[in-house]
């Protein structure tokens, strides 16, 4: 058909999504899915950039896929795989590292901030080259449209580079994707630390809510969230980050205006505040956990699943591939 082709990952990088990343990537995407061409895949190669232990990759990379279809991505409707099921993505990679500069490669800031807490010498080659293998998974799908959050910008940027440049000296071979980084997304915030965003990869994970964590545990993490010495349930993202936040959350999961939670809570204490979140979190994540552990639990459908995803990608990867290596000369 004709509808425009897009392209999201995620990295297996935890046990658990996160619920900024519910919120944030797959809700969106469940949606995205209705009218676009897409392309859902876990990206396992760029997990590698930094040491992994090998059986848990194995078992994060499955739950996350696990978690990406029980969050609502349907695999009849959408291209789902394993980024390491289609070689065509380190193929083109490769290719890229040839075209990419070595100054361009060093002015991302995303492998800057990675390898300033450890250094370049503990930094890996494969993670400074991290972004030329995520010009190579959206390239391969032609994709017109790759939503991504603030941070992969500038990734998006090298992207389209990389594909006009290669288009001028081959001849026109890449569409030339756009980043779609939506402004009306609500960004989730630790519970915790509510000025910084929730991450899968934070540092404790007292703030963190986690899609496959039992309720009780999600709920106490909710109850124990940093609020303010005031009483006021009010949205100010400088003075009340914390309440800020909770109210976020209440308003994009429970569908329901700040405004009216403001008006709602009025003369209510934060502990009303805080059960209503944990009660709206659950019900949300309740289902996905739910069916994440029953896809977990027949490995026979979800490799059928992820077989069939990889073939379709497989398909469209190499007819690119193809054209890429004729047109270089290989
Ligand atoms: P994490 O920090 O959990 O590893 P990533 O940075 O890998 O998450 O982002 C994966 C996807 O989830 C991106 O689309 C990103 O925009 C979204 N996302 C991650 N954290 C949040 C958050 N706190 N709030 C909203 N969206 C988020
Ligand atoms: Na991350």
């Amino acid at each position: 058909d004709t509808k425009p082709v897009i392209f999201s990952g995620m990295q297996p990088s935890s046990d658990s999504l996160q619920l900024g990343n519910f919120i944030g990537a797959l809700s969106q995407w469940t949606k995205m899915q209705e009218d676009y061409d897409a392309i859902f895949c876990v990206v396992n190669m760029h997990a590698i950039t930094v040491p992994q232990d090998p059986q848990g990759l194995v078992e994060r990379t499955r739950r996350t896929a696990a978690q990406y279809i029980a969050a609502g991505i349907d695999p009849a409707k959408s291209t789902l795989f394993i980024q390491s099921h289609v070689p065509a993505h380190a193929q083109l990679a490769w290719v890229l590292n040839t075209i990419t500069g070595f100054g361009e490669a060093s002015r991302m800031t995303q492998f800057k901030d990675k390898s300033q807490k450890n250094g370049t010498d503990a930094a890996s080659v494969g993670l400074f080259t991290y972004p030329v293998l995520m010009a190579a998974d959206i390239l391969l799908y032609q994709a017109e449209t790759v939503p991504v959050g603030e941070d992969q910008r500038q990734h998006v940027e090298l992207t389209r580079d990389l594909a006009n440049r290669f288009n001028s000296r081959f001849g026109d071979t890449f569409v030339v994707p756009e980043a779609q980084i939506p402004k009306t997304v609500a960004k989730i915030y630790d519970l915790q630390n509510p000025t910084a965003k929730m991450s899968k990869s934070a540092e404790t994970e007292a703030g963190l809510i986690k899609v496959l964590d039992p309720a009780n545990v999600t709920k106490k993490k909710i109850m124990r969230a940093v609020t303010d010495d005031g009483t006021e349930i009010r949205f100010d993202r400088a003075e009340k980050p914390g309440v800020s936040n909770l109210l976020t959350i209440l308003s994009v999961l429970g569908e329901r205006s700040v405004a009216s939670l403001e008006t709602e809570f009025t003369g209510k204490g934060y502990g009303h505040l805080k059960q209503a979140v944990a009660e709206v979190v659950e019900e949300t994540l309740a289902p996905v956990r739910a069916r994440t552990e029953e896809l977990m639990a027949d490995p026979a459908e979800l490799d059928r699943l992820l077989a069939r995803g990889a073939e379709r990608a497989n398909d469209i990867a190499n007819r690119t591939l193809d054209l890429v290596y004729e047109r270089v000369g290989l």
